[in-house]
């Protein structure tokens, strides 16, 4: 049985630890991290953007969720960066277990406003919601943002009294995608510090990919054009978790691994057409990068 957002968080912020969470748009990604959330014996998250919801189609990402809430780990299936509430109250309906409605675009009031409601849906069905205050930077398919604007402790104490979200979202110095940094690869540890103190509650940091330099190189010998990503050093990850982070969100190093392998696989036996050979070495490849996540997370062994 999938278990609730407010459920999986709510046990990491006790202990200490953080649960991945991986956004899923096939089956060869849903496969990978849940291979590895069972050999690290980890809770995990499985999340679907709108974007994934759009792509895939609720029905088949719901399947692939439950076949995977079978494999005796604690799982979640939540939706990332929700801001179409007609969407949000469909997946409620279909089952999710968790919502992210993120209005971090909006006025402080809307963001409020709309998150109070989403906040009165997933009540009715006891699942957890994440809220969002301040900006992450990036641009992904669905969510374009170029500013980061830190989040304000005073206000996300305000937001949380007035919403009632499970867990908080908060900016802190990442961006989504793989081009985090123009300067040092810093997170505000400090500001984290100063939230979690006020909050005590699970907090959520996005945009956390490391984009490690070894997939990079790996993906580049077989073509890829991708400049110079940089992501968040693991040393910053680990800081972060161990001051109050409890849900590291991970999607650009999966597209890194799943683009290096199927490259690297097609270069090499161009005359192996079986899509089955052409996406298992990915899918191998990304179920060793959420192993390593994973571990650096401190969840392996929660389950
Ligand atoms: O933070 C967002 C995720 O990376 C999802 O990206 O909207 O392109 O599916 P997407
Ligand atoms: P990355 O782009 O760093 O993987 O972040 C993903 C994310 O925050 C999904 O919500
Ligand atoms: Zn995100």
């Amino acid at each position: 049985m999938l278990i609730t957002l407010k459920k999986i968080l709510a046990k990491a912020n006790k202990e200490n630890y953080a649960v991945g969470a991986f956004n899923i748009n096939n089956m060869e990604i849903c496969q990978a991290v849940m291979n590895a959330a069972v050999s690290q014996k980890s809770p995990i998250i499985l999340q679907t953007s709108q974007g994934a919801l759009e792509y895939a189609g609720k029905d088949y990402l719901k399947a692939l969720a439950e076949t995977a809430a079978d494999q005796k780990v604690p799982v979640c299936l939540h939706v990332d960066h929700g801001r179409d509430l007609d969407l949000i109250k469909a997946c409620i309906k279909k089952g999710w277990t968790g919502i992210m409605y993120d209005g971090s675009h909006l006025p402080f009031e809307q963001n409020v406003k709309n998150t109070k409601k989403v906040v009165g849906w997933a009540s009715k069905k006891g699942i957890g919601v994440e809220g969002e205050l301040g900006t992450i930077g990036g641009a992904e398919e669905k969510i374009v943002s170029r500013q980061i604007i830190y989040t304000d402790p005073d206000a996300a104490v305000e937001f949380v009294d007035k919403t009632g979200v499970d867990a908080l979202a908060i900016a802190i110095g990442t961006s989504h995608g793989a081009y985090k940094f123009s300067g040092s690869g810093r997170l505000d540890i400090h500001l984290l510090k100063t939230i979690k103190q006020k909050l005590n509650m699970p907090l959520v940091l996005h945009g956390a990919s490391g984009v490690p330099s070894w997939l990079v190189t790996l993906a580049a010998r077989y073509g890829a054009h991708l400049g110079k990503p940089e992501g968040v050093p693991d040393d910053q990850v680990a800081l972060a978790v161990k001051n109050g982070i409890n849900k590291v969100n991970t999607d650009t190093d999966l597209r890194l691994a799943f683009d290096a392998a199927v490259r690297k696989f097609v270069a090499e036996k161009p005359e192996d057409f079986d899509p089955r050979h052409i996406l298992a070495p990915a899918r191998e490849l990304m179920q060793q990068v959420v192993e390593h996540r994973i571990q650096l997370f401190g969840s392996s062994g929660k389950a």
